[in-house]
């Protein structure tokens, strides 16, 4: 029989990623992406990342996951034993002035997934939640056993209502699942809202960056090749059962080494610099506003990977100057190529 998986949001950062290590190490006969192709930051990112996926056994969808006939119909067709549902609404401080977009996106749509994993009895859903979940804390690292029942946004509201859904779809129907709670992820062809690539934006414009909290947050980076290399192990693992028999699981999925907002910046100011994105002359200083904390917004992630570790001997491989490094490497020629067009 062939063996086939289902990856939403397929055009997004870490699904075309996912999409792409699939295709290379070659376990499935047939990757299957869904994605709205949304106007949330700029389409034309999502299809250069699709062009990236041109391979006879990659197959694309462009739809909504909240509709259940088109989920239905790639369910119905494909029949994949494997769905990695990454598609959602992302975005802290969009969730306060869109939340209707996150009740579609991330509530309902994840449920037409849900009930996409029942009726066709998918041998494993693996699902995106955030680091997010954990709301406002300052006593690292955060466990997957915290509580996480004081959401700082909407967002994260949404997320830690998925991770409910699936462990009682998971309860009910015995369906294995396994929930990822991603720790700020950045990379080439990352997202342009997340603070990286925003502050490369401003810099090259020769703007002002705005550091919240007074550049006193901390968030554990994690680079987009360390978790497509997590989610892959994750795949192949479907839970047997927790303590009760159910067989769901969460993991962290984070580098589990923070980073100061200042010291980050400066990092990424002489990366920028080294790649001819700023001119060496530049004083960052002279770029940088420090504001109040933004609503939402919570002053440190922090993730605890034991678990992942434990299970599946990963830790995380790439530190945060060798991540940036790639990442204004691959944006000096993302500049210079959206120039000519
Ligand atoms: N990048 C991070 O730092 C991070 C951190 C925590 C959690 N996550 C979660 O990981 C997942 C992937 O995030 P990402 O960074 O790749 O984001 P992304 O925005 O780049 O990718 C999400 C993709 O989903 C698509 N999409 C949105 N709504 C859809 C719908 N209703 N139907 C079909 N497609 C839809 C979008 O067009 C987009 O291409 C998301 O669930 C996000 O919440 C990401």
């Amino acid at each position: 029989m062939n063996r086939h998986i289902l990856v939403t949001g397929a055009a997004g950062f870490i699904g075309a990623f996912l999409c792409k290590r699939l295709l290379a190490e070659g376990n499935y006969d047939k990757v299957i992406g869904i994605d709205s192709l949304n106007d949330y930051y700029d389409p034309a990112l999502k299809f250069s990342r699709l062009q990236q996926l041109q391979d006879p056994r990659f197959v694309f969808v462009q739809g909504d996951i909240a509709d259940a006939q088109c989920v239905g119909k790639i369910m119905e067709e494909y029949r994949p034993e494997v769905i990695v549902n990454l598609a959602a609404q992302a975005g802290i401080r969009y969730s306060a002035e869109h939340p209707e977009v996150y009740l579609h996106a991330n509530i309902i749509g994840f449920f037409t997934i849900l009930e996409a994993a029942r009726k066709y009895a998918v041998r494993h859903l693996v699902y995106a939640s955030s680091s997010s979940v954990y709301g406002m804390r300052n006593d690292p690292p955060f466990s997957v056993k915290d509580r996480t029942d004081h959401p700082k946004s909407f967002y994260a509201a949404t997320k830690a209502a998925d991770e409910l859904m699936a462990y009682a779809y998971s309860q009910t129907y015995g369906i294995p699942m396994t929930g990822c709670r991603f720790f700020t992820v950045y990379g080439p062809m990352g997202r342009p809202d997340m603070a990286y690539f925003k502050f490369s934006e401003i810099l090259r414009r020769g703007g002002t960056i705005s550091l919240y909290n007074y550049g006193k947050c901390q968030r554990d980076f994690t680079y987009i090749d360390d978790i497509i290399d997590a989610v892959m192990r994750i795949i192949a693992s479907p839970p047997a059962g927790d303590e009760s028999g159910v067989p769901h699981v969460l993991y962290n999925v984070g580098g589990g080494r923070p980073v100061g907002l200042e010291d980050f910046t400066q990092i990424l100011c002489e990366k920028l610099k080294k790649y001819g994105i700023l001119s060496e002359d530049l004083v960052l200083e002279d770029h940088i506003e420090r504001v109040p904390m933004q609503k939402g917004d919570v002053e440190l992630t922090c993730a605890d990977t034991r678990d992942l570790e434990e299970n599946f001997g990963i830790v995380p491989a790439v530190m945060i100057g060798e991540g940036l490094d790639r990442f204004a490497c691959w944006y000096a020629s993302y500049v210079r190529y959206s120039s000519i067009v």
